[in-house]
């Protein structure tokens, strides 16, 4: 109930009476006004008159289980929502659930990741209060080779997620990096349990530096946050909601498809390599070559000092700039 009422005040323009709220819930006044203190005990700012009702003035950047629901404007991505104050890692509670049978589209989100992953086994510093830290489990009914293009449909959906919400161009560093003004602001870290022919689940992890402040003197270089780009703090849990829906839509297309050809036209505008010398990094192997973008199936296309074209397959390729981390 908790998160319809925090809907209705949402929708609400001016006041909303305890009577309407009662009769649409079929419960006591008592029963509104206490789920209005739990709410202002959270934070929320909520004006109450006599005889005109609740008004919703200000929502705090608190995450929650009822906040991110009551933005959610989707059909499936995030039909289940599960928040934890902390946790170890949000895909690894993810991976958990799926293990134990949770449904398609499931979230997980944290205010706070003890055990933050990257990719390659790093660690993702993950503090409190200001960041997003989030991973929804699909159970999609695809071959197992062709999940890796997932993480460039999350890449997409968020990049996109940023631009409407903040107005930052937001661009993508091939596979999976989201950077402002050429600097990190969005990680993403794809795990799969898989049998060899079918996907038992795919978990897609999203850590966005929203309104971070401060990062480690060796990260100032390359990475930032959406705050110390654009001067303006942003509502995490719209954040979130936004990112939901654009995966809806974009996942939709690639699932028509089973590749990237809907949407490749799009991430090839919004990818910050293309038409730039970058050096690829294979294990064992490294070359230089002009970026022109991904093909259908996500691979990202080089071509190198001999004319030939090379496709990039993500696996355990880095992709760098010449002069720098883009
Ligand atoms: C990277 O760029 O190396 C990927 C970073 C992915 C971080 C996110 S935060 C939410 C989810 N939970 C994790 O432990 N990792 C991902």
């Amino acid at each position: 109930m908790k998160t319809e009422i925090l809907s209705m005040l949402r929708e609400t323009d001016g006041y909303i009476s305890g009577q309407q709220i009662c009769e649409q819930f079929q419960v006591s006044r008592t029963a509104v006004w206490k789920v209005m203190e739990q709410l202002k005990a959270e934070g929320y700012q909520i004006e109450a008159v006599r005889n005109r009702g609740y008004h919703l003035e200000k929502s705090p950047d608190v995450l929650g289980e009822a906040e991110i629901k009551s933005l959610l404007n989707t059909s499936w991505a995030g039909c289940d929502v599960l928040y934890f104050p902390e946790t170890d890692s949000t895909n690894t509670r993810a991976k958990r659930l799926g293990d134990e049978g949770a449904v398609h589209g499931t979230l997980v989100a944290a205010d706070r990741q003890t055990g933050g992953k990257g990719r390659r086994g790093r660690r993702w510093e993950s503090p409190a209060g200001s960041s997003i830290y989030m991973s929804i489990l699909l159970r999609p009914d695809i071959p197992p080779d062709q999940a890796p293009m997932l993480t460039l449909v999350m890449a997409q959906s968020t990049a996109e997620a940023i631009r409407i919400r903040t107005g930052e161009e937001a661009l993508i560093k091939w596979p999976n990096d989201i950077v402002i003004n050429g600097k990190k602001v969005c990680g993403i870290l794809t795990e799969m349990s898989t049998e060899i022919q079918w996907i038992n689940h795919v978990v897609i992890g999203v850590g966005i530096n929203v309104n971070t402040e401060y990062f480690p003197e060796e990260l100032t270089e390359t990475a930032t946050s959406i705050y110390l780009e654009s001067g303006g703090k942003q509502q995490r849990s719209g954040l979130i909601a936004e990112v939901l829906k654009q995966f809806e839509r974009y996942y939709a297309m690639f699932l028509e498809t089973g590749n990237l050809s809907a949407m490749q036209e799009e991430y090839n505008r919004l990818l910050v390599n293309r038409n730039r010398e970058v050096k690829v990094l294979e294990p064992g192997n490294e070359y230089n070559g002009y970026a022109i973008g991904i093909n259908e199936t996500g691979e990202l296309l080089i071509r190198t000092e001999d004319g030939q074209i090379r496709e990039v397959y993500a696996g355990e390729v880095s992709v760098r700039g010449i002069y720098g981390y883009v």
